[in-house]
């Protein structure tokens, strides 16, 4: 069964988590990037705040629906914005089917509380996932940096401990 690892990462954490599970489970990695913007900055930090918070979408410059329909098995991964997945994973769910397919979702937060933080996020993906026909069969919530420098050697071993 093919298997893919699909992500949205704003300064790295969910990158270095998505290429370690991408290897991992030796499978294809795909980055979600947005057409528009800016999240960088308090303005930038507000806004992308708002949008998880109230569940926005946005537009992407790749829905990967052909790759995604080629897999039985993915990885979805975002960080956390307001207890709220990223708007990007938002729309790259919406604009796909996972019929039949297994899906596993993987969260990076910077509160060490990682269980509890991921709680609201997981339940919304999982109700979106399960609407587009998926079953979610593991949720991974794992503890990311809080800036731009993330710890590789922290999450690289959590990917190896928690990641089935
Ligand atoms: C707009 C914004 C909101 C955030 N909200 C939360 C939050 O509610 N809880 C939390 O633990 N971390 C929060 N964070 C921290 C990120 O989840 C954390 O830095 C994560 O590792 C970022 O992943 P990335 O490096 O892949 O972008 C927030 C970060 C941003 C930019």
């Amino acid at each position: 069964m093919k298997s893919a690892v699909v992500f949205y990462s704003l300064y790295g954490s969910t990158k270095i988590a998505a290429q370690a599970i991408a290897q991992k489970k030796g499978a294809a990695l795909y980055e979600l990037s947005e057409l528009r913007g800016k999240r960088t900055g308090i303005f930038g930090f507000i806004k992308s705040g708002f949008q998880a918070v109230t569940k926005k979408k946005t537009k992407l410059a790749d829905y990967f629906t052909d790759e995604i329909t080629a897999c039985g098995a993915i990885y979805i991964g975002t960080p956390i914005w307001g207890g709220m997945p990223a708007p990007a994973v938002n729309s790259f769910i919406h604009h796909n089917d996972f019929s039949g397919k297994d899906v596993y979702i993987f969260t990076l937060q910077s509160d060490p509380e990682v269980e509890n933080m991921s709680k609201k996020a997981f339940s919304y993906l999982l109700s979106l996932i399960e609407a587009k026909g998926g079953r979610v069969k593991g949720l991974f919530p794992l503890l990311g940096s809080s800036n731009e420098a993330p710890n590789a050697d922290s999450i690289m071993e959590q990917v190896s401990k928690k990641v089935i």
